[in-house]
């Protein structure tokens, strides 16, 4: 199938019988380590996909008219709240709406919208959408610099959506660098590239099974990790001790360990990936994983099940859940010289589990890390 950026051009022409001016796009993400530690103020280490989200621009004095090539069409006035709009539209329209509130100038366009992120993956879908109607929006030269795009986009989600998700994902959409992972500090938004060591690939595997980001789930682990925070007496999780989880009882203790636990995994897979020492990398993400399956508890029969399927593989370093869990994606580790052979047992020999069954194809994706959101003039 032709690139999401090819099909926008097509589908542009073959709606409004124009060429676009200019095409905005964004990534989607997947996080190979830090889960769960960017509304602690913590770090996380994810990677811009291969995949993007591409919207095409048309200046007109009328109102946004955006036709999606999956979703169908919209079309809202710039001036107008997002609560107008429903479904995807809603994130292209709070997203206008933000950056117009925050002073930032917006013109209308028309064009379309088309995407390569699988939706409801786990591989954020809606910041790759969030960051491209940034870009798409604001004229060329006056977008806000990738930090602030991104808590343009978290606002959409918290203000605009109702999650009260963190900052990783519009992020490293906003502000990857081609070929290597990014290293974020949530707190102060600093982000460093971390290159991929050499003779390991990153191969994102889709379970078929697709959830909601689980609104209850998710704010509950927020509540408790602030509970945590609290008791302990520091500002966030990132500040705590790396022991001081023993300091606290039952469930909150339980995500306190996790979070404590991710924080020094993080450290520990940068240092890693710097020296090279691809079996450490691995080793840590089996921890992580185990670490979210048990202590968090955000992980699902079936991404246990890939997460297991994978480890017995030959050249399988580590695998692990990616993003915030119960359904979607792992990601895992593999030594180059054994992708193609990963990838065939993996489908051949992968049961899904009753309790979780796929509803999409399984998928096995080797991706090199990408580089972040940008929009291009078309000449
Ligand atoms: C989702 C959220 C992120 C992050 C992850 C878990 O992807 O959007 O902000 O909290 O879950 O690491």
């Amino acid at each position: 199938m032709a690139s999401a950026h090819q099909r926008a051009l097509d589908l542009h022409r073959a709606r409004y019988g124009t060429t676009p001016t200019r095409v905005a796009s964004a990534p989607g993400r997947v996080n190979l380590i830090g889960e769960h530690t960017d509304y602690n103020d913590g770090h996380v280490l994810p990677l811009a996909l291969p995949m993007r989200t591409v919207i095409t621009v048309e200046p007109t004095d009328g109102p946004v008219t955006l036709v999606s090539e999956a979703f169908g069409e919209t079309s809202f006035d710039p001036s107008t709240p997002a609560s107008t709009s429903t479904g995807w539209a809603r994130y292209v329209h709070g997203a206008v709406e933000l950056a117009r509130r925050e002073g930032y100038e917006v013109l209308p366009w028309r064009g379309v919208v088309t995407t390569d992120v699988p939706v409801g993956a786990s591989l954020s879908s809606s910041a790759a959408l969030e960051m491209a109607a940034l870009l798409a929006a604001c004229p060329a030269g006056g977008a806000p610099p990738p930090a602030s795009l991104a808590r343009l986009g978290q606002r959409v989600e918290n203000e605009v959506i109702g999650l009260g998700t963190g900052i990783m994902d519009q992020l490293v959409s906003a502000a990857a660098i081609d070929g290597a992972a990014l290293l974020i500090d949530c707190r102060s938004l600093d982000t460093r590239p971390v290159p991929l060591p050499a003779g390991v690939s990153v191969v994102v595997v889709d379970t078929g099974t697709r959830r909601e980001l689980e609104t209850s789930a998710y704010d509950e682990r927020r509540a408790d990790c602030a509970e945590a925070a609290r008791l302990l007496g520091v500002d966030a999780l990132r500040d705590a001790a790396p022991d001081d989880w023993r300091r606290l009882d039952g469930r909150v203790a339980m995500r306190a360990r996790h979070v404590l636990g991710e924080q020094v995994r993080v450290a520990g897979a940068v240092e890693a990936m710097i020296v090279g020492d691809v079996a450490t990398l691995g080793r840590l993400m089996n921890e992580s994983h185990d670490s979210l399956r048990d202590d968090y508890e955000v992980s699902s029969p079936a991404l246990d099940a890939m997460v297991r399927a994978t480890r017995d593989l030959p050249g399988c370093l580590g695998a692990r859940m990616t993003g915030g869990g119960f359904a979607g994606c792992i990601v895992a580790l593999v030594a180059d010289a054994a992708v193609a052979g990963f990838s065939r047992e993996l489908v051949a020999t992968y049961r899904e589990p009753a309790e979780q069954p796929s509803t999409e194809p399984i998928a096995v994706m080797a991706v090199r890390p990408s580089p972040g959101a940008y929009v291009e003039s078309v000449d």
